[in-house]
Formats: structure tokens, sequence, C-alpha cells
């Protein structure tokens, strides 16, 4: 299937590890120019290597997209306006940078509550205001935020995140209204527990000592934090990052405004 992204310009913030870099490898596969962004230039190229190589064996029938490199903390205004001169419009945003760590309630001070904010919510939110009105002048554009299941499910484990991630549905849906009648979407897709880097530090956390082998992590970890889940078993980044070059595409123009659950049945709802 064609996706029709061929030399579609695309910011995927925190591409280097996860869930970023499965959706950027996705893009990049089907034709768009990639921007690559982390904290760190040696992992950024890396990655951009990395991805290039990984295309050129698989499927070199594809017109690879180009694959550049922002680098820096999205979450650094600096960083964000060095990232705008170099790149002073994109096709597609992909604010996907997050952060995440289960913690108790009384535990979370207020300014850890408004790091979560600032990294989770603002740092898009920046991107966002930037790229959207110029967006809106080439009449083309699709901004994605990632969000969580935890944005209409908090399981309590981590409010600090839940409501950021609510927080990015309800931005979504706002900054959807902006563009009525263009060729301009703004949706948010939820992923529910995914099987990223980030996640595996999670389960190290969680079961290093606990005497129970480590290929029994996963099954022991949805049966006990994540018993809805209907596939039981923590969803691939690749299944995320196809589904999301697709609602990147072209061919989605219709989804719009709206809150896109990629999460293995967790959320027991119908809506
Ligand atoms: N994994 C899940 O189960 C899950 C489920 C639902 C939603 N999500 C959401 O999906 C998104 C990605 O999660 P993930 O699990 O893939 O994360 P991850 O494995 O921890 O990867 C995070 C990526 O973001 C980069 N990064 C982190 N902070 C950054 C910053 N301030 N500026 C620039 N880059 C930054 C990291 O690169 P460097 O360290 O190299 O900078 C890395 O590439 C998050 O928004 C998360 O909330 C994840």
């Amino acid at each position: 299937m064609d996706l029709h992204l061929n030399h579609k310009r695309a910011l995927v913030t925190g591409s280097t590890k996860g869930i970023g870099k499965a959706i950027a490898l996705e893009l990049a596969r089907e034709g768009a120019d990639v921007i690559v962004n982390g904290r760190k230039q040696d992992v950024v190229n890396a990655t951009v290597a990395e991805i290039a190589g990984q295309l050129s064996q698989t499927k070199p029938q594809t017109a690879v997209g180009d694959i550049q490199a922002a680098v820096g903390d999205i979450n650094d205004e600096a960083v964000r306006e060095q990232i705008f001169t170099q790149f002073p419009t994109v096709d597609i945003l992909i604010n996907n940078v997050g952060i995440f760590e289960p913690m108790a309630y009384d535990a979370i001070d207020d300014a850890t509550w408004r790091h979560f904010f600032d990294v989770n919510v603002l740092a898009g939110n920046a991107l966002a205001r930037h790229y959207l009105p110029r967006m809106l002048a080439q009449d083309f554009g699709r901004i994605i935020f990632i969000a969580s299941e935890e944005a209409i499910m908090p399981s309590g484990e981590m409010p600090q995140y839940s409501m950021t991630k609510t927080m990015n549905l309800s931005l979504a849906k706002s900054l959807s209204k902006l563009t009525v009648a263009s060729h301009v979407t703004v949706n948010t897709i939820m992923p529910g527990s995914t099987l990223t880097e980030g996640v595996q530090t999670m389960l190290n956390r969680m079961y290093a000592g606990s005497g129970l082998p480590e290929s029994e992590w996963e099954a022991d970890f949805m049966r006990n934090h994540r018993p809805n889940s209907q596939i039981q078993r923590l969803i691939r980044p690749e299944e995320v990052g196809r589904f999301a070059a697709f609602v990147a595409s072209p061919d989605a123009s219709s989804f719009s405004g709206e809150a896109l659950r990629v999460d293995g049945g967790l959320v027991p709802t119908i809506f």
C-alpha cells in the first residue's frame, strides 16, 4: 500500500528509541524525509545510520526518504528555536516525547508535576504553535500527539503522567478546530503498554530481584498489571509505527481531532 508520503518532511520528537524510532522508521520506509530527534548527538547519528541501513537491506525498492538529524532536548526553548531555524516548515509533526514513571501520589511534589507538564504537554504545544500556522499556509499538514491509554483510563500508578496524557487529547481536539476546511489534521494516538526501552527499564525495576525468570516478566506484568488487555502481551513499537505512518499520510484525511486507540483491547469500553 502506497501511503503517498514520498518526500513529506516529518519531525518525530524522541525518535532514537521506542515508539518514536519505530514511527520514524515506518515513515522513512514510505519515503518521507524524516528528522530524527534525541538529546545526544552520537545516539541521533547512530539512529539515522541504522534507519538508512535497515531500509536498504529490507526494502530496497522503496523510495527511502532523506533522513536528517535535530539534536537536543525538546523541553529546552533554545533547542526548539534551533530546530525552527533548521527546519522552518514540516509536513508532519509527531509529538512523541513523553516521560513516564510509576509514582505514589503522596511522593509527587510540585516540581515533579510541573516537569511532567513541561515535557509532556508544553514542549509539544510549542512545536505545534510554530508548525500549525505554516501547515495551514501550505494547506497540508499532520500533527499527531502520542498520548496513552492512561489518558482515558488512568490506572492510578502514575497520576502525574496520566494527567498530561489527558491534556494531549484536549489540546489536539482544540487545535483541530483551527484546521476547518483545510488539508491539515491534528489527532492523538493512544498506545497501550508497548515494549520499548523505557518500558523494559520499568520491568527491570519491578522484577529484578523478584526471583521470576526474565522470560516470564512480560506475561506476569500483563496478568497482574494489565488484566484488561485482550492480547495479554506488550504491543511492539512497530505496530504503533505502522499505524502512525498511516494517520500521518494524505490517505488519512478524514481523521480530525480524533483520539485513536492502539491498545490491544486494554480499554474495556466501546467509546
Ligand atoms: N511504551 C509504552 O508502553 C507507552 C504506552 C503509551 C504511550 N507511550 C508514549 O509513547 C511515547 C514514547 O514512549 P517510549 O516508551 O517509546 O519512550 P522511550 O523508550 O523512553 O524513548 C524515549 C525517546 O525520547 C527521547 N527523549 C526523551 N526525552 C527527550 C527530550 N526531552 N527531548 C528529546 N528527546 C527525548 C529518547 O532519546 P534520548 O534518550 O536519546 O534523548 C528516546 O528516543 C511517550 O510519549 C509515552 O508516553 C508509551
